[in-house]
């Protein structure tokens, strides 16, 4: 009887959400997600709503795999989003907030996740207590009450994946919402419905071993101002830029009103009258070989690799970096040729690494923080 009642009422379930969302992509929830290929920060890349009465618990298990340090995970929410629950990752570490009844709650706690291997996540709700127990073990458990929260549970909760469904701008703790971490095995408050994907979604590999480093697939750039990046020192050092890592094509280029240039081997594009060509050095490689990459502005010079390309008296290089250059990773903005394939492993500005989820504008094809673990065998398959 039972089964019959929650079947009959999965339907009419499956039945409105196909009605309000005819053009959403349907994703079962216990796929292999990988949550790296958003369009947008803050919207979710997925999600689900279920009504409340037909809900046995309130719990939520899945498999989650990441190098990633920061970014949001998971989302929930009762009372069209008066209640709502993150879960999200700082430094490696799981931390929960929750707005709920006037108050704004987050804590965070249990060990470092973004170890590149799989961990077992569940989520519970149990009335006023939150719980969430990592590899079978409760790390994490957070309780709250207020005069004000009705402790019966009616009406619809929603789940997201990768996004909120409420304005980030509630969040306690403020944090960078892009990840780039896969979800596998997952059971949603034991729902059979398929999730709800943004139309753009297209399912993308989880590979089966992963590296740290930042995957650039061949199909597009992340763009910084060099204004927000680590700035000049002095001026004899000026500011060197280091990438490590194995690549074909276009890796970085700068550009500002008067120049533009494009690193390493491909032509340079001129503005005004400045020319110069830089030759492939060491950088780029046929072999896919591991390598790295130097790139130094001094006042009125570009230095490669050491050795000095370009002296220009006509411009300074630290200025510009201090009020902004465009810094494009894989390859030249407005150019659909030559963009940059293969995994850079490490990128270096000033000797901090460079997080491409602080890009002010990234591909969603680039993953920020994994290479699959067999690069050359990736580019050949493509
Ligand atoms: C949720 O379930 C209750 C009781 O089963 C029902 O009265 C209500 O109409 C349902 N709401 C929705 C949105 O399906
Ligand atoms: C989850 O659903 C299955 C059937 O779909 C059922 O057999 C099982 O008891 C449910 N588990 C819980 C905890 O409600
Ligand atoms: C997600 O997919 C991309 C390629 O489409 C891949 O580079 C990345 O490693 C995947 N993420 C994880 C965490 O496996
Ligand atoms: C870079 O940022 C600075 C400071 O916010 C701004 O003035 C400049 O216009 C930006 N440059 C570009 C190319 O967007």
């Amino acid at each position: 009887m039972d089964f019959l009642r929650n079947a009959s009422i999965f339907l009419a379930l499956y039945l409105n959400l196909n009605w309000f969302w005819v053009s959403a992509v349907k994703v079962s929830g216990n796929e292999v997600i990988n949550l790296s290929h958003k369009s947008s920060a803050w919207e979710p890349l997925m999600h689900i709503s279920a009504n409340l009465s037909t809900i046995s618990s309130i719990t939520s298990h899945f498999e989650f795999r990441t190098f990633d340090p920061e970014g949001i995970v998971f989302y929930g929410d009762t009372k069209e989003g008066q209640d709502w629950f993150v879960l999200s990752l700082r430094d490696g570490i799981p931390e929960v907030q929750i707005g709920k009844a006037n108050m704004l709650v987050s804590v965070k706690g249990g060990p470092k996740l973004n170890d590149g291997a799989w961990h077992k996540l569940e989520l519970r709700s149990k009335g006023k207590y939150v719980v969430v127990e990592i590899n079978n073990q409760e790390k994490l458990e957070l309780g709250m009450k207020s005069d004000q929260t009705d402790e019966v549970l009616t009406g619809k909760i929603r789940l997201a994946l990768g996004g909120m469904l409420v304005d980030q701008k509630k969040l306690l703790h403020p944090f960078n919402p892009w990840i780039d971490a896969c979800i596998r095995k997952g059971n949603w408050l034991n729902l059979s419905t398929p999730w709800d994907a943004e139309p753009s979604w297209k399912p993308s590999p989880c590979f089966p071993e992963i590296k740290t480093g930042s995957y650039f697939p061949g199909s597009g750039l992340a763009l910084f101002n060099t204004s927000d990046l680590p700035g000049v020192k002095t001026e004899e050092s000026g500011v060197t830029i280091e990438v490590y890592g194995s690549w074909h094509g276009t890796l970085m280029s700068v550009q500002s009103n008067e120049f533009q240039f494009t690193f390493p081997g491909v032509k340079k594009k001129e503005r005004r009258s400045l020319s110069v060509d830089l030759k492939e050095e060491s950088g780029s490689s046929n072999t896919a070989d591991a390598t790295k990459l130097t790139l130094t502005f001094l006042k009125h010079t570009l230095m490669l690799n050491g050795k000095q390309e370009l002296v220009d008296e006509s411009i300074d290089f630290l200025s510009r970096w201090t009020d902004g250059m465009i810094l494009a990773f894989g390859g030249v903005p407005g150019e659909t040729e030559n963009h940059l394939q293969g995994c850079l492993e490490k990128i270096l500005i000033q000797g901090q690494a460079v997080d491409l989820d602080h890009a002010f504008s990234k591909h969603p094809s680039i993953s920020s923080h994994s290479c699959p673990v067999n690069t050359v065998n990736e580019l050949t398959e493509s």
